[in-house]
């Protein structure tokens, strides 16, 4: 399973980049205006520079004709930039659109599996399930992905990737991945904490202790 980072923070990006793990970025309309006065296009080229892989844009219009004119826009500033449209019949329609003119799309603020099945016959490069978000409601995130991995896997045309999204802490990470996720998009903050471990910290002290005695 790859590890995308999920935010618009240059300084974030640049950070995670320097780990070696992170294959792509996914952003939200959030993400981008909590960098403060941050031009959209201009922070989504400084990200395509950081990251040699997918990189989410995400689309503010509701009808599909006004997703296909910021798709356009937005693809043409790299050939990494993918178009993030919503889990709508609208979104169905910017994505077969999209589709065919080459440009690859994420499919966002997917809650259900129909709405993953939809998604893919459409021609979504990849689907996002919202898992902390479904686990903030009550339901099991993680079952969400399982039941899209085993649709998908019945229909061989089928390529669309499963990104877990809305990942809140480091076990969301571990669920997704056995739940067959082939992507998870996790904040900064998630990625540091999934690295942490006290005996990781408590040996480190030990050596450092017992190194010091050598003789
Ligand atoms: C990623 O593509 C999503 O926009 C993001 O993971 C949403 O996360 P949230 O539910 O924490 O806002």
């Amino acid at each position: 399973m790859q590890l995308y980072l999920d935010t618009a923070n240059l300084e974030e990006i640049r950070e995670a980049a320097s780990w070696g793990v992170i294959s792509g970025v996914t952003t939200n309309p959030t993400l981008i205006v909590r960098e403060r006065g941050a031009d959209f296009k201009t922070t989504i080229s400084a990200i395509a520079d950081l990251v040699d892989g997918p990189i989410s844009a995400e689309t503010i219009s509701l009808d599909a004709e006004g997703m296909i004119r910021e798709g356009l826009e937005y693809a043409a500033w790299h050939p990494n930039v993918i178009i993030k449209v919503p889990s709508t019949t609208e979104g169905l329609k910017a994505v077969a659109h999209l589709t065919r003119k080459g440009i690859r799309t994420n499919v966002t603020l997917c809650f259900n599996a129909t709405q993953a099945l939809m998604a893919a016959l459409a021609g979504a490069f990849i689907i996002s399930p919202f898992v902390g978000r479904i686990d903030d409601s009550g339901v099991d995130g993680s079952q969400l992905i399982r039941e899209i991995v085993a649709i998908y896997k019945q229909d061989t045309t089928i390529t669309t990737s499963i990104l877990a999204a809305s990942i809140r802490h480091p076990r969301h990470i571990i669920e997704a991945a056995i739940a067959g996720a082939d992507i998870a998009s996790c904040p900064f903050k998630v990625l540091q904490q999934a690295m942490r471990h006290p005996l990781t910290d408590r040996g480190i002290e030990q050596f450092l202790a017992d190194w010091q005695t050598r003789t």
